[in-house]
């Protein structure tokens, strides 16, 4: 696995590159793909009116934002992240009237009591974390017997993509799992986090999303996962032009086709 994630601790990159990030962040948040998943984690959480919630790596407080209206004037967000930049962002873009507070704080160290919370929740946390054990501990500490922690990521090692060029394709994929990013199997492990950290009924739903054209998060990912192995050295950079232009043929004459799975994980107190 990698030893370097900006996004396992942003206050370490330069201020220009966490402005970078936030803007990434909200610009993929409108893409079709991170949409669906956004919604998918809504709709497994199931937020009440008048429930006090708890996003853990809420980042720009996308999903936050997402939620708010479903718990009504009485209810609240908390909002925590690691970057107090991300924070000052999402403070800039809540409604004020949304009843979101942000808390600038490590997921596994939660400042608030226990049982404080109705529900928690995560997504696309864990993948940028090497130690995820104390992370979802914690969230089950802060919510209420009864409540549940919800959590969401991708599994990169699901990928597919149709590439004429199979060895190649691997190359880039493996690279990419492999050397890109905290824990590219995060996903598959969300079942066995939630156990190990004592939640019951523990579910695990995959949810697959799919690419077609440029427009979705994932064919962004792709020109990544291909820009990060020709700077790792995994390929060459006449291979990496040869690799995206088949791929941006095939999206011209329309028979490109990408896709990959989240897995979102439920479990009670
Ligand atoms: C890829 S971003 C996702 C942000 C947000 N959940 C979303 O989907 O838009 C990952 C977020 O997790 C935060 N993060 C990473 N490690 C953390 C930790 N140990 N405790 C709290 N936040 C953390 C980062 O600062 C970043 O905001």
């Amino acid at each position: 696995m990698n030893n370097a994630d900006a996004w396992s601790n942003p206050s370490q990159a330069s201020p220009e590159d966490v402005a970078r990030m936030a803007e990434h962040l909200e610009e993929r948040s409108g893409r079709p793909d991170m949409r669906q998943v956004n919604q998918a984690v809504c709709e497994a959480l199931r937020p009440q009116p008048g429930e006090r919630l708890l996003e853990v790596g809420c980042g720009t407080g996308i999903v936050s934002r997402l939620v708010a209206p479903s718990l009504e004037k009485t209810g609240a967000i908390t909002g925590l992240d690691i970057s107090s930049q991300f924070l000052a962002v999402a403070r800039q873009r809540a409604d004020s009237a949304s009843h979101i507070h942000f808390v600038n704080a490590l997921g596994a160290a939660i400042p608030h009591p226990d049982s404080y919370f109705d529900g928690a929740w995560g997504v696309r946390l864990l993948l940028h974390v090497f130690d995820p054990d104390p992370i979802v501990s914690e969230m089950r500490r802060v919510v209420r017997p009864g409540g549940r922690v919800v959590l969401a990521d991708w599994d990169f090692e699901t990928a597919t993509v149709d590439h004429p060029d199979r060895e190649l394709t691997r190359r880039i994929l493996n690279w990419r799992i492999d050397h890109h990013g905290a824990n590219n199997w995060s996903g598959r492990q969300l079942l066995r986090l939630g156990r190990q950290a004592g939640l019951k009924d523990v579910q695990v739903y995959p949810l697959v999303v799919t690419a077609t054209d440029e427009k979705p998060a994932l064919t962004q990912s792709l020109w990544r996962a291909a820009e990060v192995a020709r700077d790792g050295g995994a390929i060459t950079e006449a291979e990496h032009d040869a690799w995206v232009s088949a791929l941006k043929e095939r999206i011209t004459s329309g028979s490109f086709f990408a896709s990959l799975v989240y897995f979102i994980m439920k479990g009670w107190k």
